[in-house]
């Protein structure tokens, strides 16, 4: 009897919680590029409520505040990598533009009702920046034609990126195996101390296996998950000595040529040799 009277009264009370000023999203990207902007999103329901302020900080310092009865409503302070446009931000949305590894951190909005309840609530999220790289995966080394048993050996380099980019061979589309691989190396790059060149080295002896009717495709792909992905890909061929080279697909279409040529030549031939004998 007791207890269920316990549960009445915090079923009430519950829904007197939700009846009041709620947050209802936190809308804000979790990685965006240098250089890039980033819209963050703050949804809120007063239920009945009259709105006080929408404030945002960035790692716990105000930078935008929205305070309906103010005129203007909106008051932003400078802050180190947050560049507020204020044309485009308002109640509800933020808008950060000219984004620098400054700008990453941890933002949140707190929004507040009027008095006399003074409800405030928050929610806060984290922002990576990535310095992507300019350009793609370039690789270096590697010859048009291999004969049987050279080495192919091929560096694939990415510019400077931050974080460090995950560079990955592929052989005829597949994971190159591991024996084939050396590295991967960094370098720091000497304009951004905080950023890193990517090296991947290939290296392998020209086998018939890895050379599928005579070609093969290597690839050098380059990833910093979850807002970068490219890849260079290229056809190199080997060449066999004689007694390997079973089959060789030339003698085979040289041969329907000559038919062929045959072929033409009788159509030709039969009919003039019928105009001479008419
Ligand atoms: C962003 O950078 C551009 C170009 O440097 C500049 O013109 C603009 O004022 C910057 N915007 C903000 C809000 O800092
Ligand atoms: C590949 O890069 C590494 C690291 O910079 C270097 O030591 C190696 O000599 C390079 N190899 C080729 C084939 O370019």
């Amino acid at each position: 009897m007791f207890g269920r009277t316990i549960l009445v009264l915090l079923l009430l009370w519950t829904q007197d919680a939700v009846r009041s000023l709620r947050l209802v999203e936190l809308r804000v990207p979790t990685h965006e590029p240098e250089g890039g902007m980033a819209l963050l999103g703050c949804q809120y329901d007063l239920e009945g409520d009259t709105l006080y302020s929408v404030k945002w900080y960035k790692d716990g310092r105000e930078f935008y505040r929205f305070v309906p009865k103010n005129d203007p409503p909106v008051y932003y302070f400078q802050t180190p990598g947050v560049n507020v446009e204020i044309g485009r931000s308002s109640n509800t949305v933020v808008a950060l533009v000219n984004l620098t590894q400054e700008s990453a951190g941890h933002y949140r909005c707190e929004v507040s009702g009027e008095a006399p309840s003074f409800a405030t609530v928050y929610r806060q999220k984290y922002i990576n920046i990535h310095l992507l790289p300019k350009g793609g995966p370039r690789v270096i080394g590697l010859k048009e034609q291999y004969n049987l048993d050279d080495l192919v050996v091929a560096n694939c380099t990415l510019p400077p990126s931050r974080p460090k980019a995950h560079l990955k061979w592929l052989v005829n589309d597949k994971p190159a195996p591991s024996s084939y691989i050396l590295g991967p190396w960094y370098r720091v790059s000497a304009e951004r101390p905080d950023a890193a060149e990517t090296f991947l080295q290939l290296s392998f002896f020209a086998t018939t296996s890895d050379f599928v009717n005579g070609a093969i495709k290597l690839k050098c792909q380059a990833t910093i998950a979850p807002l970068y992905q490219r890849e260079t890909e290229s056809t190199h061929y080997i060449s066999l000595p004689f007694s390997m080279a079973a089959h060789p697909p030339e003698a085979k279409e040289i041969r329907d040529i000559a038919s062929s040529v045959e072929n033409t030549l009788a159509t030709i031939i039969v009919p003039i040799m019928m105009l001479i004998l008419m």
